[in-house]
């Protein structure tokens, strides 16, 4: 299959490149490299330096033959998205409309978005499944919420094929890509930070929430497993698998856990103070994913904490300074 993967030159849509690859399938990257990274686009990729927001260019792309879409490509950090909302809904929201303008004129039906547990905001309940109320506390879960309205309404006017994944905190890497956001802003890799030294201690934001030891408790899932959903869900397109899947190992970490288990991947201790909250931080998210298990046949193949960080530590080892110092 030809796809093209906007936002591939980034964290979660380079690991998918990557495995597109692996399975034979033609890639196609369209990055306008504003938060990506020209190391990360895969060798055997084609790559178009693009904004979303130009849609004859993006058209243009699309008219090559492509059969489908991932659509990774988005601004994702919380915090600035409640101090710059303008910035987010530009981007993501407006940047999809144009992408989904251009899979109309380019006679392309099929995406994969990447959606986010951003769009539950603080859940009444754990694990939070599916048809769980949509109530996003901050502007970037409001605009994933507003592109997989989008895209559903397209859906219902002229046949677009559309299914949003709901990431939880996406960790981990491969042996050619990993993190290397600007700032990082991620716990795990803030964590192998502090244990090599190169930060001098984390700070654990709050200890009073309501949790096995007071800190925030997250579900931590290997991007490898999120790209696997990806190679499933492109396959179900086609049949009229469309709505929303919630992609997470099922398992809550807190911070303090993270930190342990950091530990035991390094072998290093690791500095950390307790810090203030982070506005808009849930006490615990933790995914039930059970349909995705049964509507994809997805399998997570990395459950443990330890492996999703030795498999983050050694791309942090290899690539100290990010991209750049590959
Ligand atoms: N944390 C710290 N100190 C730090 C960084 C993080 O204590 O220096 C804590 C946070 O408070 C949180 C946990 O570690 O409790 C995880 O924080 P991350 O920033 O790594 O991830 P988030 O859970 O805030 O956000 C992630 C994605 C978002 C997505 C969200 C949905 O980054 O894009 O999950 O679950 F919206």
């Amino acid at each position: 299959m030809k796809v093209a993967v906007t936002g591939g030159a980034g964290y979660i849509g380079s690991v998918t490149s990557e495995c597109l690859l692996e399975k034979g399938h033609e890639v196609v990257i369209v990055d306008n490299l504003s938060t990506g990274h020209e190391e990360a686009v895969e060798r055997g990729a084609a790559f178009h330096r693009c904004d979303l927001l130009d849609t004859e260019a993006v058209r243009k792309v699309l008219s090559t033959g492509i059969e489908a879409v991932c659509h990774f490509a988005a601004f994702s950090q919380v915090a600035e998205s409640v101090s710059d909302p303008l910035k987010y809904y530009r981007n993501n929201v407006c940047g999809a409309v144009s992408l989904a303008a251009a899979m109309r004129d380019a006679g392309v039906t099929d995406i994969l978005f990447s959606s986010s547990a951003a769009v539950y905001g603080e859940p009444d309940s754990t694990p939070i499944n599916e048809d769980s109320r949509l109530q996003p506390v901050n502007a970037y879960g409001g605009t994933k919420l507003a592109v997989e309205r989008m895209l559903s309404d397209c859906s219902k006017a002229w046949g677009l094929r559309t299914l949003s994944l709901r990431y939880f905190n996406a960790a981990g890497a491969t042996g050619k890509h990993g993190e290397d956001h600007r700032p990082e802003t991620h716990l795990i890799p803030l964590v192998l930070d502090a244990a090599a030294g190169r930060r001098d201690e984390l700070v654990i934001y709050g200890d009073d929430y309501p949790t096995i030891d007071g800190t925030c408790v997250r579900d931590y899932i290997h991007v490898k497993d999120l790209a696997e959903a990806h190679l499933l869900g492109l396959e179900k397109l086609p049949a009229g698998c469309t709505g929303a899947l919630n992609l997470g190992n099922g398992r809550g970490f807190s911070v303090l856990q993270v930190i342990e288990a950091a530990s035991r991947v390094t072998g290093n201790d690791i500095p950390f103070r307790m810090g203030a909250r982070r506005s808009g931080d849930p006490a615990v998210l933790v995914a039930a994913s059970a349909r995705a298990e049964e509507i994809l046949g997805w399998k997570r193949r990395h459950h443990e904490i330890d492996v999703i960080i030795e498999d983050a530590y050694r791309w942090k080892r290899d690539h100290p300074g990010g991209y750049a110092s590959a």
